[in-house]
């Protein structure tokens, strides 16, 4: 907890196996080939003075401080440019070296204000810090930095500051821009003594292209960039290393505090998924976890219709307890359930899903990945055994080609984007098949070989055609398929894929990509080297988001691209534990680690452990749910950490279930809108303040630790455990470290787990126990899981949403990097400065059609209902397409969506739904009316917070 600096080494590591011997020092030392003596010395504990070198880049070379002697040759080479070499004798603390060092800080602080004692960075500056280091005691030319570019402090960004007097022109945030984040934002204008760094077109940072992911604020080594809340409370004086909880990447932070005030999240260099990186949300957007608008005392109610009544925690959780009791008498054992989220913790998740299981004594528990990723559970486990990606982050440094479908990773996974970036820029190839044209398809340096602009609805149809090109075309890995896959299934899915139907030709005609395209792409990805597929909602939220799921997996098959580094299928996650609370037996069919309840063996494990028979039959979906609420039978949830009526599809039709129960218990940290239609609502906790794990989109356990006391008084699987107690299951656990070492008492891919490991080696990826103590980086090295590789027949069904004269558009949705998932959080952050509203992207021609104007407010209407925002002329979306994102409830998207879901997993189709667009005067009137509740619950809210 106590604030250790992350070490800087000056340089990053080399990867290199060949090790070199040298002297450093008088000390003989051996680094990996590649090191600079910068970093070498560091290694061995020698600090060199430095101030343009930093290990996150590259070495530049421009400060010349961190000059060394090295015998046998002249002069004095900056130590973070020069490799080692083999014999080599350096010395870094000659006399003639300390008065070269000087004189040049000598330079700098003639050139900087001397404000130290009031700088925000009093104690936290690298100037300061050489300044002590080369003993500096005066300076020659004078003190005041007069002669150094002012063109005033910078402040549009809302999260960081740029006080151009105080830069020392080392362009490490240029660098960082450039090297890190991939943006390119940022320049060094001007020439000597007027030198300074300006965003983009001498812009200020928030009208710039800067992305605001932090990484040039963490790079700078003086105040020059620095993060408001530092200017605003200090510096920080301890740390904790703990985990976003925002998306499916997982970056590792060091939350510092000063007392008990959150004063930054600084992203963690050891973080094994994001080595440093971080993006606007997880870096900055914390500010929710503290708004006034979160929820800290329980509250009851008889009816919805109800005002809230503030109670104790004892009296909710037993008038909780005795509903579902006095429901589940009423109507049978089946009437109740649970729904667990992808945004708890593991541990919080299994506890849920025990509850239900145990102490409802049904199997009715569902998670929000229902909506999500559940195509990518079923798909990959039928065709590899496994229901996850293949690899981890670090593979994408060893492709040659890159297949993103349906994902937009600079929005959605900011920080593996970046990595995506970096080894694209190194020469990887990059296909992209996407309605919309993703800032990916041609972002600064980097050009997608091919976009595949595919109509909506159609990704069956185009991978199946990606698969026809490769196997008509002689392009099968034949090697791979016959040692590692069923021959059989795949003579039969070869057959199945070449039969002329499913060539680029006949395909362009229902998906409206160019024939030349996809033969292009197919090759491109079976005979470029090491490729790599990489999807998101784009696939799985489609009524064949499972079938599309398989034919992706078909392809890495049959091209050899699996199994080793650099290649794969890896679905990008949403939401930060959305791997988690699936692998935690979440669904209703499967325990943890994806066991299907029915097998009594793994039945008798639990029932042995709970002492509690558990029930053989799968349980209820969320749709399901809703549907039996709609019908009668279905009459109370327990809700943790979800807002179903904003994040799942047809809203009348949940709200419509919702109100038709007699207990829904919301656990949460503001009234979402679900909460509008509960019974009991329990306040929840943030990941600031809670102990346990978060699981990846690559499979890697990761610790989220307690940064602060839980406002609300609980963690929230202290929640559970209480009512699971009230409702006469017991439960006893001290902490989440007995939960984790429950799952892994019955879960064998989980066996190696313990928060004890994690504390040791940081993070592991599962599978972890006796076969792989380390955890499993990449599956499927000798052997598919499941044995011999599945080929799937992909048989491309259209979708029963089509178009017509009444909806004529297709509607698809997505996020944007600012937002997360339904804005709950980050809309209560400064965040909203960059996406104040959901708006409606729509193509020119489509928008003259209809005389839609940039920026009018227009209806949107599918025969599921409607909803007004405004529009957006843009040509990213193809004439015939719409989209839109679904961060704000005013908006509600979703009231559009239709019932339709994919086949096998009930995953709802949010990628297709056919629409009108019209021009409309303002909001609908069920906006209005939202608005009115809305303006309700706040000042319910503010008024509970008053009486505090
Ligand atoms: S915050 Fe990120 S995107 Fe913006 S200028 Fe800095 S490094 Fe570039
Ligand atoms: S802003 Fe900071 S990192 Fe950038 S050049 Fe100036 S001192 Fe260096
Ligand atoms: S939101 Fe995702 S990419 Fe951004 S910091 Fe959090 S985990 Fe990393
Ligand atoms: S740290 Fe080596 S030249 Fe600046």
């Amino acid at each position: 907890m106590s604030m250790t600096p992350e070490i800087d080494y000056g340089t990053p590591a080399s990867k290199a196996t060949k090790e070199v011997s040298l002297t450093v020092d008088g000390v003989k030392i051996s680094v990996p080939e590649g090191t600079s003596i910068m970093r070498a010395a560091m290694e061995m504990g020698t600090q060199i003075p430095k101030l343009c070198a930093t290990d996150m880049l590259d070495s530049f070379g421009s400060c010349r401080l961190c000059l060394v002697e090295i015998e046998g040759r002249n002069g004095t080479p900056a130590s973070c440019t020069t490799p080692v070499g083999e014999g080599m004798v350096v010395h870094t603390q000659t006399d003639r070296l300390k008065r070269l060092r000087k004189g040049v800080m000598e330079l700098y602080i003639s050139e900087h204000p001397l404000d130290c004692l009031t700088c925000s960075a009093n104690g936290d500056c690298e100037l300061q810090d050489m300044s002590g280091a080369v003993g500096l005691r005066e300076v020659r030319y004078g003190y005041d930095g007069g002669r150094h570019p002012n063109p005033g402090i910078d402040a549009s960004n809302p999260y960081f500051t740029y006080e151009p007097s105080k830069c020392i022109v080392c362009s490490r945030c240029v660098r960082a821009c450039e090297e890190v984040q991939g943006t390119f934002a940022l320049t060094i204008a001007g020439r000597g003594f007027d030198s300074v760094v300006s965003p983009s077109q001498e812009q200020s940072f928030l009208d710039s292209e800067c992305v605001s992911c932090g990484a040039c604020v963490q790079a700078c080594p003086t105040a020059t960039l620095n993060e408001k809340s530092v200017i605003e409370i200090g510096t920080p004086d301890k740390a904790v290393i703990t985990t976003c909880a925002y998306c499916g990447v997982g970056c590792a932070f060091r939350a510092e505090m000063r007392g008990d005030e959150l004063v930054r999240m600084v992203p963690h260099k050891d973080g094994k998924a994001n080595r440093g990186h971080s993006c606007v949300k997880g870096r900055f957007a914390f500010g929710y976890a503290t708004h006034k608008d979160r929820i800290l005392k329980p509250m009851i109610r008889s009816k919805i219709t109800d005002p809230w009544r503030e109670v104790s925690w004892d009296e909710a959780i037993s008038y909780a307890a005795s509903e579902f009791k006095r429901i589940q008498a009423k109507y049978g054992n089946a009437s109740v359930g649970g729904i667990t989220s992808s945004r708890c913790t593991n541990e919080e998740t299994f506890l849920v899903q025990k509850l239900v299981r145990a102490a409802f004594g049904n199997n009715n528990v569902d998670t929000c990945a229902r909506v999500c990723h559940s195509p990518t559970g079923y798909g990959l486990k039928t065709a590899y055994g496994t229901s996850a990606g293949t690899q981890d982050f670090d593979s994408v440094e060893y492709s040659d080609v890159m297949m993103v479908i349906g994902a937009n990773p600079t929005d959605g996974h900011p920080v593996f984007a970046s990595r995506m970036k970096k080894r694209l820029r190194e020469g990887a190839k990059l296909i992209i098949l996407d309605p919309r044209r993703i800032d990916m398809v041609r972002t600064p340096h980097i050009e997608a070989d091919y976009h595949l602009p595919l109509k909506p609805g159609t990704n069956v149809a185009v991978v199946t055609a990606l698969a026809h090109v490769i196997v008509t075309e002689g392009l099968v890995n034949e090697k791979f398929v016959r040692e590692r896959c069923d021959w059989d299934e795949f003579q039969d899915w070869a057959a199945f894929v070449s039969d002329p139907r499913h060539s680029p030709e006949e395909v362009e005609k229902v998906s409206g990509v160019p024939a030349d395209l996809i033969r292009g792409a197919a090759r491109l990805y079976a005979t470029g080297g090491n490729g790599a597929i990489y999807y998101g909602l784009g696939v799985t939220e489609h009524s064949q988001g499972s079938t599309t799921v398989m034919a992706i997996a078909n392809l890495a098959m049959a091209t050899g691209n699996i199994g080793r580094e650099g290649v794969g299928v890896n679905p990008l996650r949403g939401q930060n534990n959305v791997q988690g609370s699936c692998d935690m037996g979440s669904f209703p069919h499967e325990v943890s680690g994806y066991r299907h309840v029915s097998d009594d063996a793994t039945r008798a494990m639990f029932e042995a452990l709970w002492g509690r028979p558990l029930d053989s039959e799968p349980g209820l979906r969320i749709p399901n749910m809703i549907d039996a609420a709609v019908d009668g039978s279905f009459k109370g949830l327990y809700i943790q950490g979800e807002d179903i009526l904003q994040s799942d599809p047809n809203t009348q039709h949940m709200a419509a279930g919702l109100a038709a129960m007699e207990c829904v218990v919301v656990q949460d940290l503001f009234l979402v809108e679900t909460a509008n239609y509960a019974h009991v609502f329990l306040p929840g906790s943030t990941f600031l303040e809670k102990n346990g794990t978060f699981t990846n989109a690559e499979r890697r356990i990761q610790m989220v630790r307690k940064v602060m006391a839980p406002k609300n008084g609980y963690e929230d699987w202290e929640i559970t455990q209480l009512l699971s107690n009230a409702l006469g299951f017991p439960m006893h656990y001290n902490h989440p470290s007995e939960i984790m070492d429950e799952v892994a008492q019955l879960t064998p891919t989980f066996a190696g787990v313990s928060f004890k490991k994690l504390d040791e080696v940081g993070s592991v990826q599962w599978p972890c126990n006796a076969a792989a103590p380390e955890g499993t980086p990449i599956m499927h090295i000798n052997g598919f899981v499941r044995g011999k590789g599945k080929f799937v027949i992909t048989e491309y069904v259209a979708t029963d949403e089509k178009t017509g004269p009444r909806f004529p558009l297709l509607l698809t949705t997505g996020r944007i990097l600012s937002q997360y998932n339904v804005g709950a959080q980050t809309r209560r952050t400064a965040n909203v400065i960059w996406h104040e509203q959901d708006v409606l992207e729509i193509h020119p021609h489509d928008a003259e059609n209809r005389g839609v104007r940039d920026g009018d407010w227009v209806k949107l209407t599918s025969r599921a209902g409607e909803t007004s925002l405004k529009a957006l002329i843009t040509e990213r979306v193809a004439p015939g397409v719409v989209y839109t994102t679904f961060h704000h409830p005013d908006t509600q998207v979703n009231v559009v969506t239709t019932e339709f879901s994919d086949w096998a997993t009930n995953c709802p189709e949010y990628k297709v739904t056919a629409v009108e667009v019209m021009p409309s005067n303002g909001p609908t009137e069920w906006q209005e009316e939202y608005e009115e509740l809305t303006r309700q619950s706040r000042r319910i809210a503010e008024t509970l917070v008053a009486a505090e």
